[in-house]
């Protein structure tokens, strides 16, 4: 860690999140599955790595219907990922070693295998006719039961909670604290957009510009999502949390998304990088758009990659490059387990998916790849292993792999990472100043030169460090160098 004496800005504004998918992270009892014991047994790598938290994707109790994301008691855990002891043991290494842990809060829903769901179905949204709103894996989002509809955004499993009920929130309010106490850092808050519905139950309208693919996109979800009742609600987990770091998972266009660090969210969570086209002149609009709506004092943030999209390696072909940009951007950065070492999407052979959405979310759920034998299970995994020739014992010690990249630009940030930002070029290469430094990104096809000067501190070729750059530079396809500039 980073010296901090002397600066009074929390972590994680100069720091970096590493999101770890507990499933595939480390298998400590040998089931295929991983757990809070395996990733225990790994928080020295994350160390090494030189990230400062971890949030953990959903560890407790669950059907598993959608792999957590269904809880069925927000205070525990798993069988499968081990006991309350378990995560009290992990979250003392943590602090032990200075890593903070943010949770994965599950507020919009629970698995209809809750005793919630049973015993007090007023805490959920019932109709006696359903609407036209749609779930997001598809289909209507009203599932019949005893005549009447009860809504469920996602899966039928995760019937939605009832928000604008008191009790419904002193409970879910007592989850927050609940983890408070165990040691939690932070909170991911998921589905955060759809927590609060349209008080009238209105129509969604019809999305004109659908292409025809998912079902969601069809309507615009306009009386689903983003509800002004929700900013509301942040607030009061705001109060609950007091100064912990929380950070809300809002798919949303980028002036809706900043209105939420008005009610207390320190980030809403940025993921336009995931649909942007890979290309200088498109991300460097991104970045002034952002920056631009912005609202005074609110501190930016990145997302690549995660756990619901495709491994940023596999969509880019780029990525050293990309993590050049993810951890270069001004902001904090998340970065998803396995891209450190330039995991991809893997193909998951026809009747082995798991994922309920068509399994469309495997390919990026992959387990980790310690080294050439996989090194995450003892037993067969959960999912495949992708090209076991891309691993960590094989990149640990090379200092011209993508993981000794990421651990230099890791290291670099520091001395950055609460600089401004402003774009020099953005016409083949996407080049930026942040303080006394100067990024220049080749995102193209063809090698392209631009025009700079300076020391180059990091370089995707490992080579190149130490060199001094006049005037004009030559950048090959997907090459990245971060200049210490005069
Ligand atoms: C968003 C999560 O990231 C995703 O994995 C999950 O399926 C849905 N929320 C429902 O909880």
């Amino acid at each position: 860690m980073a010296d901090r004496s002397g600066d009074l800005s929390p972590w994680w504004r100069g720091g970096t999140i590493y999101q770890v998918y507990p499933r595939s992270f480390q298998d400590a009892n040998g089931d295929g599955v991983g757990d809070l014991a395996g990733i225990r047994e790994r928080l020295p790598y994350l160390r090494a790595l030189g990230v400062d938290g971890v949030w953990l994707s959903p560890f407790y109790p669950s059907p598993m219907a959608d792999f957590g994301y269904d809880v069925s008691d927000h205070q525990g855990v798993d069988p499968l990922f081990g006991t309350l002891e378990d995560f009290d043991a992990l979250a003392a290494e943590a602090r032990r070693l200075g890593l903070r842990l943010i949770l994965d809060y599950v507020p919009n829903h629970t698995s209809s295998e809750h005793p919630w769901f049973r015993e007090h179905p007023e805490y959920y949204i019932w109709r006696e006719e359903p609407n036209n709103w749609v779930s997001v894996f598809g289909g209507s989002a009203w599932e019949p039961r005893d005549g009447r509809f009860y809504y469920h955004a996602y899966l039928r499993e995760q019937p939605d909670l009832d928000w604008r009920r008191d009790d419904v929130r002193e409970r879910m309010l007592g989850v927050l604290r609940f983890w408070c106490e165990h040691g939690a850092d932070g909170f991911r808050i998921d589905a955060l957009r759809q927590t609060i519905k349209d008080a009238q139950w209105r129509d969604n309208p019809v999305n004109p510009d659908w292409d025809g693919r998912d079902e969601y996109d069809s309507l615009i979800p306009a009386f689903t999502t983003d509800q002004p009742e929700v900013q509301e609600l942040v607030r009061q987990f705001r109060e609950t949390v007091g100064e912990r770091l929380l950070i809300g998972e809002l798919y949303l266009p980028i002036e809706r998304l900043v209105a939420y660090y008005g009610s207390g969210l320190d980030m809403p969570a940025n993921f336009h990088l995931l649909s942007t086209a890979w290309g200088a002149a498109e991300i460097a609009a991104l970045v002034e758009r952002y920056e631009a709506a912005l609202p005074d004092g609110a501190w930016p943030n990145w997302v690549l990659s995660n756990h619901d999209r495709p491994r940023v390696a596999s969509r880019t072909g780029q990525p050293a490059a990309a993590a050049m940009l993810l951890l270069t951007l001004r902001g904090t950065p998340t970065l998803y387990y396995g891209d450190e070492i330039g995991m991809t999407d893997v193909e998951i052979e026809p009747g082995r998916e798991q994922d309920p959405w068509g399994g469309r979310r495997d390919p990026a759920r992959t387990p980790m790849q310690w080294d050439a034998g996989g090194g995450f299970s003892a037993a067969e995994p959960w999912l495949p292993y992708g090209d076991l020739r891309v691993n960590v014992a094989a990149q640990q010690d090379d200092p011209a792999s993508l993981l000794s990249l990421h651990r230099r630009l890791l290291r670099a940030r520091r001395d950055f990472a609460l600089e401004g930002y402003e774009t020099l070029a953005a016409d083949g290469v996407l080049a930026y100043r942040r303080g006394g430094f100067v990024i220049a990104l080749n995102l193209g096809a063809d090698a392209a030169a631009t025009q700079l000067t300076g020391e180059i501190a990091v370089a995707t070729d490992v080579a190149r460090a130490g060199e001094h750059v006049r005037r004009e530079t030559v950048l090959g396809p997907g090459e990245g160098i971060a200049l210490r500039v005069p």
